[in-house]
């Protein structure tokens, strides 16, 4: 039995054998449920550490400071609390919402929703929090966790 044969006869194709590692890979991407920590709907778990002496994080060294990564904005208020939040806004999830160090607040350009350093709503469109992450300060070490 030749080799083409042999796989016609068992119902597999020489595309299909060939397709194999590319599905595989593609699967794996798939069931990742780590690579959009913050997104909403996301149940991912989110555990991140920002190294504060790097120069992507050096707006978190002074009282107001903010960045966003990974779907998570990460200020630090005027009172020189780290705070994390989601940073896709709960009325039409739009991405980033903002940290307004002034008003000690978060700020949603799109429709103007804002809400306080803890999540919560201080006025609509949106009618519900944004979820609020756990941060612990070990020296220049912010972690990032659910
Ligand atoms: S999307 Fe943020 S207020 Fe509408």
């Amino acid at each position: 039995m030749k080799r083409n044969e042999f796989f016609s006869a068992i119902g597999i194709s020489a595309g299909m054998i060939f397709m194999a590692p590319v599905l595989s890979s593609c699967s794996k991407g798939l069931t990742d449920t780590t690579t959009n920590p913050g997104g909403g709907g996301n149940t991912g778990a989110v555990d991140f550490t920002l190294d504060l002496t790097s120069p992507t994080y050096a707006a978190l060294n002074s009282n107001g400071g903010s960045i966003v990564k990974d779907n998570i904005i990460v200020a630090r208020t005027s009172a020189g609390v780290y705070v994390a939040l989601t940073s896709i806004c709960t009325h039409q999830q739009y991405n980033p919402i903002a940290f307004e160090s002034a008003a000690n607040r978060f700020h949603c350009p799109n429709h103007g929703s804002n809400f306080g350093v803890d999540g919560s709503v201080i006025n609509g469109p949106a009618t519900s929090a944004l979820k609020k992450y756990n941060v612990q300060l070990t020296g220049t070490n912010l972690r990032i966790y659910a």
